[in-house]
């Protein structure tokens, strides 16, 4: 079956500059601190309450870990390789079909900018082609959410609709996405073939 059910435990997944291991309760204080941040929450979903809550992220997170046990989605806590093993972000992966979302993400504003969360989403997409076998990820964002976009277009995604879908500041236009195996792969091993300095102008 293409997306069964229940999936398995979510394993420790490794990148070049970070580790992503499953949630705890012990990252609760850290995300109670830098999850409550305007500038990233306004494009998450509305159903994130705002003003956050001082129980937001205890609640959150007895959620996701009971979805956890559910076999109901992999999430992963973001850490920083060879650090202290603090939550920097989160990322989560669920077959949600009907609502065409399979993958969300947040990183702390600190660490924005540098390429992690493409790192960390580059990871857990192959965690769900290889070794969960899904065929396909729907996954979306809000078309001024210009960070988000551009993950989806660097892995190769293809934007295949754009309709109006309620977010934390308000409605604004939603951007879905396919992102096939069949992409990932060939574009895997596009990357893996091409040798440092192929294709330069030697001058
Ligand atoms: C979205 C988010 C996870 C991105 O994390 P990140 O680690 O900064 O992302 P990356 O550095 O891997 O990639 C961001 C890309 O957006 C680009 N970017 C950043 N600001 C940009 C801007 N103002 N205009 C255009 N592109 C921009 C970056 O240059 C980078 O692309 P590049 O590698 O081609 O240069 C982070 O901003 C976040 O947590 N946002 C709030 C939560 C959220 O929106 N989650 C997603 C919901 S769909």
């Amino acid at each position: 079956m293409a997306f069964q059910c229940p999936l398995p435990p979510t394993p420790v997944l490794e990148t070049p500059r970070l580790v992503l291991r499953p949630p705890r309760m012990q990252d609760v204080p850290a995300i109670q601190r830098d999850f409550p941040d305007w500038e990233l929450v306004k494009h998450l979903h509305a159903g994130i309450p705002w003003p956050y809550p001082a129980d937001g992220a205890e609640t959150n997170m007895r959620e996701c870990l009971a979805r956890l046990e559910r076999g109901e989605a992999c999430c992963w806590t973001i850490t920083v390789k060879h650090g202290d093993n603090a939550c920097i972000g989160r990322i989560e992966l669920k077959p949600d079909l009907a609502n065409q979302d399979m993958r969300g993400f947040w990183l702390a504003r600190s660490h924005w900018g540098q390429g992690l969360m493409t790192e960390a989403a580059d990871a857990v997409t192959s965690f769900a082609f290889q070794e969960l076998g899904w065929p396909f990820l729907y996954l979306n964002n809000a078309v001024d959410n210009v960070r988000s976009h551009r993950i989806k277009e660097k892995q190769g995604a293809t934007l295949i609709g754009v309709k109006p879908h309620a977010y934390v500041c308000g409605e604004l236009m939603r951007e879905t996405w396919l992102l096939t195996r069949e992409d990932w792969l060939a574009r895997r091993k596009y990357a893996s073939s091409a040798r440092p300095g192929e294709g330069r102008d030697p001058g």
